[in-house]
């Protein structure tokens, strides 16, 4: 049984992958869970694992079926006692079937729901079946992976209707569990994260309107990413930040 660990949900590639590997990198007595759809086709979570292997726990967990969530909470409570870290980093933008949406001609029901499904709907019941394994007299920060372009006073271009709203939905979760765990677990910080433009599978359509020097490797991002995390306290709970630290309007 280990003591503390951090969970990354959605550690198969992009930045959760680059997360996970930072801080088995970078924190010799970390225990990190990565979870992802599936684990063992993930090329990154088989290096590392081969590299870590007492230190990273690999977990099967897709945030669109809710008694995958279910089981992946029982199996990992057998193993860890309290969660230090919780990133929420799974996230859809496009894939085979779904393509940000230009106008409102090319909103359909099934490309928001599935984007509701996997950004707003699997953050919370993660949230939901992970919450018995943070310890109330223990700090634990927990992280949604937003985006700027989930911030309805930062909206000056318009489209990305799905995306938008599913991630705007999750900054309202996000504050909602705020202040529910600041009744509860009193050391506990949730925030909502912009990570910056970062180098994945999820922006790879969209780079050629990104400057060069504002698309960030993945390594660099997760290195801000936990340089913020290092730094938060509980007067953070229930903020929406960004890569460098700075506040985002809601
Ligand atoms: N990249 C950026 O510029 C950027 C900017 C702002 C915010 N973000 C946010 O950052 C987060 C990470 O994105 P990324 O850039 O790393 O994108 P990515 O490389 O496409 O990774 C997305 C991750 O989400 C996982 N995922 C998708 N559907 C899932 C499901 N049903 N169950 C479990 N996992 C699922 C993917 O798993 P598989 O490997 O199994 O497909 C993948 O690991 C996302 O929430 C994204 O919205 C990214």
């Amino acid at each position: 049984m280990e003591n503390d660990a951090t969970i990354i949900q959605g550690a198969g590639q992009g930045l959760g992958l680059a997360l996970a590997t930072h801080i088995l990198k970078h924190q010799d007595d970390s225990v990190v869970v990565a979870t992802c759809r599936e684990p063992e086709k993930s090329s990154g979570l088989r290096k590392l694992k081969q590299k870590y292997t007492s230190r990273l726990i690999t977990q099967k967990l897709d945030v669109s079926d809710e008694k995958s969530i279910a089981l992946a909470s029982t199996k990992l409570s057998l193993q860890i006692e309290h969660v230090s870290l919780l990133v929420n980093s799974s996230g859809i933008l496009h894939d085979d079937s779904i393509y940000p949406e230009k106008r409102l001609a090319d909103v359909s029901a099934s490309n928001l729901a599935r984007s509701y499904e996997i950004n707003a709907i699997g953050p919370i019941l993660v949230l939901k079946y992970f919450r018995s394994l943070i310890q109330r007299e223990k700090k634990s920060v927990i992280v949604n992976m937003s985006a700027r372009v989930a911030s309805i006073e930062d909206n000056s271009l318009g489209g990305w209707y799905s995306y938008r709203s599913s991630k705007a939905s999750l900054n309202q979760i996000t504050k909602t569990i705020a202040i529910e765990f600041a009744r509860q677990l009193p050391k506990s910080i949730c925030i909502a994260f912009h990570p910056g433009s970062v180098n994945t599978r999820l922006s790879k359509p969209f780079q050629k309107a990104i400057p060069k020097e504002k698309l960030f490797a993945p390594d660099y991002a997760a290195t801000k990413m936990v340089a913020v995390i290092d730094n938060l306290t509980t007067t953070d709970n229930g903020s929406f930040l960004a890569w460098d630290g700075s506040n985002i309007p809601w």
